[in-house]
């Protein structure tokens, strides 16, 4: 058994693992001068150290040294596998182009795209590896993958057996989602519909068959894919069993939300543009509300109105969005700034949304996500925390020094 000692502040204890919805995001349970036990990689006890039980058996210590000590950050949406950067998209912005001139031009999705084509499995994944070895040490310890740089059959498998390969090769939860519709490929330009059959005939089942996606996603929006055509392919996966996490509202209003709850979709990702009818259709149905602030931040479009879907009741969850084209950070303690600063989310509202919430939005709450007894020994260690004020307020920082997975220390 390993014990850590001298917590100066044990943050994120839960009694169950419901996700935390209005005044309730505010709350984090938290106990000072504590400590916590692990056992086989799964936290066995935790309490007082003026409480701490009699040595029964073998225990090694960590001295935490009045330390702070939070459950890891959880991810529930990113595309981490890519084959390369696009700093030149980012300066044709900063001269004045939009995200959307610039795909239409042929960038952005299709330009990762086509670099992808070009790059072998083994080389995506040592890439994809050391990306996320990075964000193990910034303190994410579970994370959603999309495909969808692929665009077509093969490349998309590709993509996917990748992320099957940091599964095995990671002890954190990965969870997998399959994005054939992402952007439609140059070649189907001026037949959206085929590419459409394509990814509901032959992309979808195959991916099924080899297991290789635990959900489906759709960028639904004006000039990539209508809410008919989402609907098509979220009712096609939901017959394969594979629920929906779908890329709404980024940059219009046009039905997805709505399409979405009737759908049974377990969340909807970005928000930037909602209307009242999308925000009272949203808080109806229990969907997830994922707002992905480093995406606003990087293109200097709207953030998600945070305040407003917390005031109606919905599960608010915050990633990173960590892609080569909106967001090149998967680094959670910007987004905890930016979700402070820009969207005036509370430390402890940011917190619940990058740890329980986003836990729930997952389905792995009963394994990660919070402080209890028989979660996993998946903890963060900072030493020059003051509370869980200073993690938000030092933005561009990081402030933790220690990562434990499964009970092991790894970073
Ligand atoms: O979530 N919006 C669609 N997809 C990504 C961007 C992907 C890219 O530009 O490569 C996003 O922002
Ligand atoms: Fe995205």
């Amino acid at each position: 058994m390993l014990r850590l000692i001298n917590i100066g502040k044990l943050y994120g204890i839960t009694d169950n693992n419901s996700p935390k919805t209005g005044n309730d995001l505010a709350v984090v349970n938290c106990l000072e001068h504590a400590y916590l036990d692990f056992k086989h990689g799964r936290i066995a006890g935790f309490g007082l150290m003026k409480d701490i039980p009699e040595h029964t058996e073998n225990i090694s210590y960590h001295d935490v040294k009045n330390g702070i000590v939070l459950p890891g950050f959880i991810d529930c949406h990113t595309h981490l596998v890519f084959a390369e950067s696009r700093e030149n998209e980012f300066v044709d912005r900063l001269k004045g182009l939009s995200y959307q001139e610039i795909a239409e031009r042929g960038g952005g999705i299709l330009n990762s795209a086509a670099k992808l084509a070009a790059m072998s499995e083994d080389e995506l994944f040592e890439n994809a590896q050391h990306r996320l070895q990075k964000l193990i040490k910034y303190g994410t310890t579970a994370i959603e993958i999309k495909s969808g740089y692929g665009l077509n059959t093969e490349a998309e498998l590709k993509m996917l057996r990748v992320i099957k390969r940091l599964k095995e090769n990671n002890a954190i939860p990965i969870k997998s989602t399959f994005l054939g519709a992402h952007a439609f490929p140059a070649l189907y330009k001026n037949n959206p519909e085929q590419y459409v059959d394509l990814i509901v005939n032959e992309m979808l089942p195959r991916v099924v068959n080899e297991r290789l996606a635990d959900y489906v996603d759709a960028f639904c929006e004006q000039g990539y894919f209508s809410v008919e055509q989402t609907e098509r392919i979220v009712q096609k996966a939901a017959e394969y069993g594979l629920k929906a996490r779908l890329h709404v509202n980024q940059f219009n209003s046009f039905g997805a939300i709505e399409m979405a709850a009737k759908n049974g979709v377990l969340s909807v990702e970005h928000l930037e543009e909602m209307t009242q009818t999308d925000l009272e259709t949203l808080a109806e149905s229990g969907m997830y509300g994922v707002a992905l602030p480093a995406c606003s931040f990087f293109l200097q479009i709207p953030y998600t109105p945070a305040r407003k879907l917390i005031l109606a009741n919905v599960p608010l969850v915050l990633a990173s969005d960590f892609n080569p084209g909106s967001s090149p950070t998967g680094n959670l303690n910007f987004v905890w700034s930016l979700a402070c600063i820009y969207m005036k989310m509370l430390p402890e509202e940011a917190f619940n949304a990058l740890t329980i919430n986003a836990a729930n939005a997952l389905e792995i709450a009963d394994q990660v996500g919070s402080i209890a007894i028989g979660k996993k020994a998946t903890i963060l260690i900072s030493h020059s925390a003051a509370s869980l004020n200073s993690f938000p307020y030092h933005f561009g920082e990081s402030l933790i020094n220690e990562v434990f997975v499964d009970g092991y220390l790894v970073g």
